[in-house]
């Protein structure tokens, strides 16, 4: 094998009595943060007043060089071209990396007071999926997780990663998230290290435990921990926020796993993608915590995640990142329309709720219980959801997503109100015609 670095290797060395290092994977073990141009450079904004020479980055008067097609899309006097133009600076905008953790913490309260790194920027939550699978799991690990799920995970963990994923039923026969599936899955995976990726509210489901199932998860969690074996948790918090009814946990399992156990290592990906309406953004973050973290351990952490963007992306998106600021520090309507889109979500769900309630009766297709998110889904009972999808497409006009060829996913998030009962009659009927 290629010999390691010398940086690589003090990183294993610090990471060495932590709970991460059994996880490394061999190019998590090889990564580091090269002490070259970026670092240098770095060290140069701060130094060089006279000459700073260092950047691949052509500047005239301070500022880099631009298309002036470009910078006057963006409003006068709002952003400098730098903010638009430049490099953002390694691991992302230290103003945004700061508001996003604070927000974090405002938004999930039980993080008060425990030891979370500072979120690093991504190119949205794939590239920090793609990052910790990267980092922390190797070919043939195996990689706990629901059975309904988002479908890149397989191409990261098993095609990219060559891991494999160890399905479990996401529900139990009450509706409910199926805790005990998921334990057995954890204590079934073989050796001292488990992984699991859970992700709520869950695509393609739609649904988010209830404040005592995640109770019952964590606990879950805690009981494999303390038996000795450890266990990464990968929290994908996509949807974050989009919690619709009452008894919903409405904080991320992170929050509570942060500081659960020794043997725990949680890692929280999340993006500014769907929590604040920036789709062709591309921005994510990943924030890493365990109970047993030093500051020590927490910086290696970083420098082998910056290695990893380093080595890929380089750097991501700089506009992106001074817009999201931008609305932050100087919106006018930034709290209004993000209520704008939940209130809409929100509404949409309870159209989708009451629709589907009509066809109770109809054993055609079952509905999995959903309870926040963008989506719903219809189990298809055996027959082929492909099937079902194709004949929507062509019969009616409909687009839908099949997933793994049992489930049909409804992403309500993209149709109007006033078009919802029929969608869901419609897929009832055809259903019907292909089935009954
Ligand atoms: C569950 C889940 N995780 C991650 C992502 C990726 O988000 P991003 O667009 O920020 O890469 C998505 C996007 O559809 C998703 O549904």
């Amino acid at each position: 094998m290629h010999k390691l670095n010398n940086l690589a290797i003090e990183l294993n060395g610090i990471l060495k009595d932590s709970v991460a290092y059994g996880f490394l994977s061999p190019m998590g073990q090889r990564m580091y943060f090269p002490k070259g141009i970026v670092a240098q450079s770095d060290e140069a904004k701060e130094k060089a007043k006279l000459y700073n020479a260092t950047t691949g980055l052509a500047t005239e008067k301070g500022e880099p060089f631009h298309l002036t097609d470009i910078f006057s899309a963006f409003r006068d006097g709002v952003f400098r071209p730098s903010q638009i133009f430049s490099y953002a600076p390694g691991g992302g905008d230290k103003e945004l990396r700061a508001i996003w953790q604070r927000e974090m913490i405002a938004k999930n309260p039980h993080l008060e007071g425990k030891k979370i790194s500072m979120p690093i920027v991504t190119a949205g939550l794939t590239h920090s999926i793609s990052l910790i699978a990267n980092l922390f799991v190797s070919p043939e690990d195996e990689v706990v997780c629901p059975d309904l799920y988002w479908d890149n995970y397989e191409l990261i963990f098993q095609d990219l990663i060559g891991a494999r994923m160890k399905l479990f039923p996401f529900y139990d026969e009450k509706g409910g998230f199926n805790t005990e599936g998921m334990k057995k899955a954890l204590y079934d995976v073989k050796g001292d290290y488990a992984r699991i990726i859970l992700n709520f509210p869950n695509n393609p489901t739609g649904y988010t435990p209830s404040a005592s199932e995640a109770k019952a998860i964590v606990d879950a969690i805690v009981e494999v921990a303390s038996s000795g074996k450890k266990v990464m948790v990968l929290s994908d918090d996509a949807y974050f926020g989009l919690f619709f009814e009452d008894d919903v946990e409405k904080e991320s399992l992170f929050a509570y796993l942060a500081d659960a156990h020794e043997n725990i290592f949680a890692i929280k990906g999340d993006a500014a993608t769907k929590e604040e309406m920036v789709w062709g953004f591309r921005i994510g973050f990943i924030t890493y915590a365990s109970k047993g973290f030093t500051d020590a351990h927490i910086d290696a952490l970083q420098k082998k995640t910056l290695g990893a963007i380093r080595c890929t992306v380089s750097n991501c998106d700089r506009p992106g990142q001074s817009l999201i600021l931008n609305a932050y520090k100087n919106g006018k309507s930034y709290l209004a329309d993000k209520e704008h889109l939940f209130s809409v979500i929100r509404s949409r769900y309870k159209a989708v709720h009451k629709a589907v309630s009509k066809h109770k009766d109809e054993t055609v297709l079952t509905p999995y219980s959903f309870n926040s998110g963008y989506f719903m889904g219809f189990s298809t009972n055996g027959h082929d959801a492909e099937e079902l999808r194709k004949y929507l497409l062509e019969k009616y006009s409909i687009g839908t997503i099949n997933i793994v060829g049992r489930t049909l996913r409804v992403a309500y998030c993209s149709v109007e109100e006033e078009g919802l009962e029929d969608l869901i009659d419609k897929v009832y009927q055809a259903a019907g015609e292909l089935w009954s």
